[in-house]
């Protein structure tokens, strides 16, 4: 039996290498292993949160799902959908909000770093991590690939799962035997999902060094042109005194292995210009050939419809029948 995966990106704007690295390039190699059923998703309500303007999201939606084939993803191997298309993961999101507290939500690494700079959160957004739960609940999945930033959220999925298999299922397995019915994969409605996290690339840093985000404009877009990498990887923060210029290095074991380039960079030891220069060769290497597919890609715009279409009715057929179980278990069928 395949196990199943499951990951989304919200379409907020061009991926960068943190968000490669960390998360999709997972996505990738797992579908490819072909062990995993894949189910991989553009978050459009997630990303509804901070997108609030039709032609931008539009275009970020068909920006992502041009991504997602171009690092790879097939859809004849992974099914491919948009979150609004499936009312099964808002439906869902709506019967956790009744299970799941305010006092809870609010110890979300997410709320509270809102909460410390003042800032005054939509319910949409306090809410993500249910949404979240949701998405990843309908399709009884296995693993979740992301980085770690998304840790806490894996593990929101798995205590609302917990949660909603002890309130509503006990009476069907039996209070003692539910934590054992759960963890043979036998009981409950809901299976607990595990985080898929790679140890070497949990947090990419950015050009400051810095965790590598959109909101710190401080990406290596994956897409980026030659000209746009030059720049960055000029722009990269070098702590100077240092021999091996830090985040140059980090960044650099991202695309040689360190027994590559150990040697080169204590060869070149205080030559930041040098040690630059090899980091942008072996960047535009790697980035060349999947910019090329994305703009090949890119001229035919017409099969992307088509690909969520299919998406969006294999992923409804599981997701509705999972929820036809929830709605069972709490009682309104
Ligand atoms: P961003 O912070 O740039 O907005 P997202 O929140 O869209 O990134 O993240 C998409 C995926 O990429 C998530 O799985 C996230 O954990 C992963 N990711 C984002 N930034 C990094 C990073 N710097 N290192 C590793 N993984 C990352
Ligand atoms: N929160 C994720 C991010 O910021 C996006 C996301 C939404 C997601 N739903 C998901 C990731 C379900 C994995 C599984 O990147």
């Amino acid at each position: 039996m395949k196990k199943t995966l499951l990951a989304g990106v919200k379409p907020t704007g061009r991926p960068h290498i943190g968000n490669y690295f960390g998360a999709m390039k997972q996505f990738v190699d797992l579908q490819n292993s072909g062990d995993y059923d894949c189910y991989l998703f553009i978050a459009d309500y997630h990303a509804l949160n901070l997108i609030q303007n039709k032609d931008e999201m539009k275009q970020l939606i068909k920006d992502l799902i041009l991504d997602y084939l171009a690092i790879g993803l097939d859809p004849t191997k992974s099914v491919l959908f948009k979150q609004s298309d499936i009312p099964a993961h808002t439906e869902l999101a709506w019967i956790f909000d009744t299970i799941v507290t305010m006092p809870y939500l609010m110890r979300a690494h997410a709320f509270k770093d809102a909460e410390a700079k003042n800032k005054e959160i939509s319910v949409g957004t306090f809410n993500y991590p249910v949404l979240m739960a949701a998405d990843i609940l309908l399709y009884d999945t296995d693993v979740v690939p992301v980085g770690q930033d998304q840790k806490q959220h894996i593990e929101y999925a798995r205590d609302i799962a917990e949660k909603f298999n002890h309130i509503f299922c006990s009476s069907v397995f039996g209070e003692a035997t539910i934590g054992e019915a759960l963890i043979g994969g036998g009981g409950g409605v809901f299976k607990l999902p595990e985080p898929y996290i790679l140890e070497n690339v949990a947090i990419v840093p950015g050009i400051d060094g810095k965790k590598m985000s959109k909101s710190y404009n401080n990406t290596i877009p994956l897409f980026a042109t030659r000209e746009e990498l030059s720049k960055l990887v000029m722009s990269i923060v070098t702590d100077s005194g240092a021999g091996i210029p830090e985040n140059v290095y980090a960044i650099h074991t991202l695309f040689k292995s360190e027994s590559e380039l150990k040697e080169f960079y204590q060869i070149n030891s205080g030559k930041y210009k040098i040690l630059k220069e090899a980091l942008l060769e072996d960047i535009d290497a790697f980035i060349k050939p999947l910019r090329e597919r994305r703009a090949e890609l890119a001229k035919d715009e017409s099969q992307l419809a088509e690909i969520l279409h299919t998406g969006q009715e294999k992923a409804n057929k599981v997701a509705n029948a999972k929820l036809k179980q929830v709605k069972e278990a709490i009682g309104v069928i």
